[in-house]
């Protein structure tokens, strides 16, 4: 089964900190992530300050597991670099797929924290790490190993499958 069966969303993590090169491979994964024209018009912020992910932790009522990762990856679309703008979200959500697939094949635990396009949580995480105007602070992947187990369940449901007409 290749990772995509065996990623999980962790929420707890222990107090190993990540190494920088596990770090990269994480960046690398995501920056290979296809989008529309190939336009690669995401950018990141690598957040591993106690306070930074303290506060940043608080910014929604979802947020918490911020507080206990080894680092943070905000992800950003950087509108200045798009070809097709209105293709940024989907090109983000591939490119956050691809970050927490690579981190389940690190042995890492990850989850991604929503914020774009709520608007109150996006200006939080905004003002407090200084994203300019042009870039949506699209979300905030916490990773750091896991402290608790996976429990992965299968969720092939034949019934939403469609062929040739809906
Ligand atoms: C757009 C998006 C936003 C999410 N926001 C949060 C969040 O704010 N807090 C959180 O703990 N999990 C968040 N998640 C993780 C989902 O809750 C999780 O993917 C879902 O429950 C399925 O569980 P799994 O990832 O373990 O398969 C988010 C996932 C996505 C794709």
């Amino acid at each position: 089964m290749s990772v995509i069966f065996k990623r999980q969303s962790i929420r707890r993590f222990t107090d190993e900190k990540v190494s920088d090169e596990l770090i990269e491979n994480l960046l690398k994964a995501g920056m290979q992530a296809p989008s529309a024209g190939n336009q690669q018009a995401w950018e990141f912020i690598v957040v591993s300050d106690e306070k930074d992910k303290l506060e940043i932790s608080k910014m929604h009522q979802f947020a918490k597991p911020a507080e206990k990762a080894s680092h943070l990856i905000i992800t950003l679309g950087n509108l200045d670099e798009c070809k097709f703008d209105m293709m940024i979200e989907q090109d983000l959500g591939a490119c956050n797929e691809n970050i927490l697939l690579q981190a389940t094949h690190e042995g890492l635990g990850a989850v991604w924290l929503g914020f774009y396009p709520i608007e109150d949580r996006s200006l939080k995480l905004k003002e407090y790490l200084n994203i300019p105007d042009n870039c949506i602070p699209f979300s905030v992947i916490c990773v750091g190993y896991p402290a608790h187990e996976s429990n992965v369940k299968l969720r092939y449901d034949e019934s939403k499958v469609h062929f040739d007409r809906y």
